[in-house]
């Protein structure tokens, strides 16, 4: 049917998963009331996988558009690549992909884990805490910082924009605070062509193509904020979703807290067991699209179930159960084709070390409400708890 329903409301935000394997099964394709309009949602995994490389999902909100209103109108609203199609995609991945390296990831390690260890040793072994805002809010804006090249002295104020954006504040708010990050990265970006750092913002102030193509000044600025939003509340949520994945599984702690070498798979595990992109951002169909024998019309937008997708059992065996040994690592949750994570290596790195280190030096850590008691944001994009009260207990 194409009339829409209240998927996204009541219990569906404590535990969504019921609702997505109802769609999986019996409306794999199945157009959706959203909070600001409509969308189709692709809940089983080999449409979704197959959707993410299908040209015909665009990203050109254009495509929404009557045909004769299209002209005149701008491909994106803002010069980011993840609204682009190629070629303006291809030229900005390439352009970022210069500077954006797997060595620059490598060097950052170090950081990540001293500044995790930091933020670990401030724990008071007393609680409760709210571990979301004490930790894991913390790890990824302290990484980010860090990858741009944010001075010290503008973190504390980096750190309370993004936590604005990112928290339950009114939408007002979020703009403001969104008005002033701009502004903030647009003059630093400034200071950094005068004064020059091995941070990224530097390495993309620095970069041309063979062509001598370069990113302009407002492309910079929207790549800056494009990494801070992708990567911030992202990984603030592969932390948060870990660790309680781990305190309600008590069995899954013990084994990783018995050979910690597991966290490389468990994180992959806890990405597919409740995926922090829950549903890919929106992509728009710019002919008739069919998928699991439903027809999207063209001019529609389509939501990518990511959550959905990663509990397939069409997919993956027992796919309900968390299992921290096993091979999870062709889930979806960085997305797949042109558009895949930039920020893949990187999130996966402050994942281990966040919930590594926490789970072993800190092995008195237990939740401090009942685990019914736990609130969840009510985002239809990302999947993850508004707090996490914790006692810490002392360290190991
Ligand atoms: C794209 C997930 C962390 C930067 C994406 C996409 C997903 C995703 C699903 C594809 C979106 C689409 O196709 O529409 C995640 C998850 C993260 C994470 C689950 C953490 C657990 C990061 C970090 C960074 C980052 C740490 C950078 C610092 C980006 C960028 C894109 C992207 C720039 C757009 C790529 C493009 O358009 O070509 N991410 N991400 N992400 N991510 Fe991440």
């Amino acid at each position: 049917g194409t009339e829409t329903h209240d998927l996204f409301s009541g219990d569906f935000w404590t535990d969504p998963h019921p609702a997505y394997a109802a769609l999986r099964t019996e409306e794999p394709v199945r157009e959706l009331a959203l909070p600001d309009g409509k969308a189709w949602l692709i809940s089983r995994y080999a449409d979704v996988r197959a959707a993410f490389v299908d040209p015909r999902l665009s990203k050109d909100w254009r495509w929404t558009l009557p045909a004769d209103q299209r002209e005149g109108q701008p491909a994106a609203p803002i010069p980011m690549m993840i609204l682009m199609d190629p070629p303006d995609h291809t030229r900005l991945r390439k352009l970022v992909g210069r500077s954006f390296t797997v060595r620059r990831m490598n060097d950052l390690q170090p950081r990540v884990e001293e500044i995790t260890q930091e933020l670990l040793d401030a724990l008071p072994a007393e609680g409760p805490v709210d571990l979301m805002r004490q930790y894991a809010f913390l790890v990824p804006v302290l990484v980010i910082c860090e990858l741009l090249g944010v001075p010290a002295e503008d973190r504390d104020m980096f750190s309370a924009w993004s936590s604005v954006m990112v928290d339950d504040s009114p939408q007002e708010e979020k703009f403001a605070a969104m008005g002033s990050l701009n502004g903030y990265l647009a003059e630093l970006i400034e200071r950094k062509r005068t004064e020059p750092d091995d941070a990224l913002l530097s390495g993309l102030l620095a970069v041309s193509d063979a062509d001598g193509d370069r990113l302009s000044s407002e492309e910079l600025v929207a790549m800056a904020t494009l990494l801070l939003i992708a990567g911030h509340e992202t990984t603030v949520n592969l932390i948060g979703n870990g660790v309680l994945a781990l305190l309600t599984h008590p069995e899954q702690r013990a084994r990783l807290q018995a050979d910690p070498s597991l966290i490389t798979s468990a994180v992959e595990e806890f990405l597919r067991f409740e995926s922090p992109v829950a549903n890919a951002p929106m992509r728009f169909a710019s002919e008739d699209v069919e998928y699991s024998g439903v027809t999207i019309p063209a001019g529609s937008t389509v939501m990518l179930g990511l959550a959905a997708a990663n509990r397939d059992p069409e997919w993956l065996e027992d796919p309900e159960r968390l299992d921290i040994t096993r091979d999870s690592s062709s889930g979806v949750f960085f997305g797949h084709g042109i558009h895949f994570c930039l920020g893949a290596q990187l999130a996966r790195t402050e994942g281990r070390v966040a919930i590594g280190k926490l789970i072993a030096q800190r092995p008195d850590l237990a939740l401090a409400v009942d685990p019914s008691e736990l609130v969840y944001r009510e985002s239809t994009l990302v999947r993850g708890l508004s707090r996490l009260p914790v006692t810490p207990g002392e360290p190991a």
